[in-house]
């Protein structure tokens, strides 16, 4: 049987390159893009097919910023699939990034110069919305709408005879300082971004709790910084073109600037090969690039705790049970 993986945002960026990547080491896959775009999806599936004709590559639509969205891709995945071997939860969202100009010049001058640019740590703000269904834009897109959808596939995740997987994409920037478990959506903050990341460690590490005796392991990675559409968002195409060459320089010091989405993959690509019973629940998969150019994975310990972790999760598990109130009413 083939194992059949899922990514969500396979339409561009590290996501498109993770099908690209995965397809080029195992052409038997089942690669099914979960994305917003069907046209674009397609087109995707389209280039997948012509350079890898032994593959199946299917599309499902899912807005997962949108919880009727969710629900219904949920039901379609159900009825294709009896189980999924690999979840990549790779869809995300920056909106509105404002690089904080002052913050930039004096990290500079600072002693923390590579911490700073490899983290971006202080850098960005961004703004936030509300949605359709009444939640932070951020919040239900990088997270959210990911938590639902795994609900919703717990009977394709969960077996005895092999374990299934779910690979977040995280970064180095979720920080603990940017999330408070009283405001999980971060309402009230600047950095919805950075909170929604570290909110994905955290349901990472409770996921594993409650999910490894089920078989289902849970993991983060940081694909490092790459040029794609989210972060031409905080920089124009031109700009980060006519950086290039110092981030190269760069790369020398801070590994962290993967710059290519292929590069980016490569913790995402690493973990594909993993055993789940072998790696630490607390531990983030980090791409990593050197000045030369070559890939390689690096590791780091989540600044987090686990009782944290757990009522987040049981927050997200409350928030749930309100907005499907809230769906069942206005159906
Ligand atoms: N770029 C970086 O430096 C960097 C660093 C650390 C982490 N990351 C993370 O890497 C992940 C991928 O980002 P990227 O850099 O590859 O950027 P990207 O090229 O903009 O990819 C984002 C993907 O997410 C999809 N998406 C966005 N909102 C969605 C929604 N509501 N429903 C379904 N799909 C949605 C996009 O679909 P459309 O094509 O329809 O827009 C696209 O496929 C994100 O989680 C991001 O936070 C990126």
């Amino acid at each position: 049987m083939r194992k059949v993986v899922l990514v969500t945002g396979a339409s561009s960026g590290v996501g498109l390159a993770l099908c690209k990547r995965l397809l080029e080491e195992d052409d038997e896959l089942h690669v099914c893009l979960a994305c917003r775009n069907v046209g674009k999806a397609e087109a995707v599936r389209g280039a997948l097919l012509a350079s890898h004709p032994a593959a199946e590559v299917s599309v499902v639509q899912v807005d997962v910023c949108s919880l009727q969205s969710v629900l219904r891709a949920a039901g379609e995945l159900k009825q294709r699939f009896q189980r999924l071997d690999y979840v990549y939860l790779n869809a995300g969202i920056m909106p509105n990034p404002q690089l904080n100009i002052k913050a930039l010049f004096s990290g500079l001058f600072s002693r923390k110069v590579i911490h700073i640019f490899s983290t971006a740590e202080g850098l960005l703000t961004q703004e936030d919305r509300v949605t359709a269904d009444g939640l932070q834009e951020v919040f239900e897109t990088n997270i959210f709408g990911h938590f639902i959808l795994i609900r919703e596939l717990e009977p394709l995740l969960c077996h005895s005879d092999r374990p299934s997987r779910l690979i977040w994409t995280s970064s180095r920037n979720a920080r603990r300082s940017n999330f408070h478990l009283e405001d999980i959506q971060h309402r009230r903050g600047q950095e919805p971004y950075s909170s929604s990341k570290y909110a994905i460690d955290l349901l990472s590490v409770a996921l594993n709790r409650n999910f490894n005796r089920r078989g289902l392991y849970s993991s983060v990675v940081c694909p490092g910084t790459m040029v794609t559409n989210l972060t031409c968002g905080i920089l124009p195409p031109f700009l980060w073109t006519l950086l290039l060459p110092i981030i190269w320089l760069i790369r020398f010091f801070a590994n962290a600037f993967t710059l290519t989405p292929d590069n980016g993959a490569e913790a995402l690509v690493w973990l594909f090969h993993q055993k789940p019973e072998s790696l630490n629940p607390l531990t983030k998969y980090l791409s990593a690039t050197t000045g030369f150019g070559s890939n390689y994975v690096t590791t780091q310990r989540m600044d987090l705790d686990e009782d944290t972790a757990e009522q987040l999760y049981q927050n997200l598990l409350e928030l749930e049970k309100q907005v499907r109130v809230t769906i069942q009413k206005n159906k």
